[in-house]
C-alpha cells in the first residue's frame, strides 16, 4: 500500500464534525513500517489531535523511532501543510531531508523538506547547558 492511498483511507474515519475537515496522514517508517492517522476533533475544541499526531502515535506505539517520508492529504483547494505544531513533532522523529508530500483529494501534489517546513527547529542543541 503507497501512503497516499493509506491516507486517504485512513481521513475517511477522521472525527471532525466541528470543523468538517478531514485530514489523513501516513508515515514509512525507517523499517519500512506503515503508520496512519486521522484528526480526531472533541466538543472541547482545544482538545482535537491533527491527523499526524495520530500517525507519530501509532507509529511509537508500534516501537518505531525514525520518520522516512510523510504524506497528508485532505479535500482542499490548495494542499494542506501540516500546522506549527506538527512540525515540531515531525521534526522530533524526521531528519531535515525528510519529505513530505501534502496532497489534494482533486490530485494536487506538494513536496517540502522538514527542514523546509521547520527552519531553525527547536532543538537538543538548544538544550545543551552553556
Ligand atoms: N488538521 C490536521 O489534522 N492536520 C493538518 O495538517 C492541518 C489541520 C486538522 C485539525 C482540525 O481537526 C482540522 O484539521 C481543521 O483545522
Amino acid at each position: 500500500m503507497t501512503l497516499l492511498s493509506a491516507a486517504l483511507a485512513v481521513r475517511e474515519n477522521a472525527h471532525a464534525p466541528y470543523s468538517r475537515f478531514k485530514v489523513g496522514a501516513a508515515i514509512r517508517g525507517a523499517a519500512g513500517g506503515l503508520f496512519s492517522g486521522c484528526n480526531v476533533e472533541n466538543i472541547s475544541y482545544p482538545e482535537g489531535t491533527c491527523a499526524e499526531a495520530g500517525a507519530i502515535a501509532a507509529m511509537c506505539a508500534a516501537g518505531e523511532t525514525r520518520i522516512v517520508e510523510v504524506v497528508v492529504v485532505a479535500d482542499s483547494p490548495v494542499p494542506v501543510s501540516p500546522c506549527g505544531g506538527c512540525r515540531q513533532k515531525l521534526a522530533e522523529f524526521a531528519g531535515p531531508d525528510v519529505p513530505v508530500t501534502m496532497a489534494t483529494i482533486a490530485g494536487a501534489r506538494k513536496t517540502m523538506t522538514v527542514g523546509e517546513l521547520l527552519p531553525g527547529a527547536f532543538g537538543p542543541d538548544h538544550l545543551e547547558a552553556e
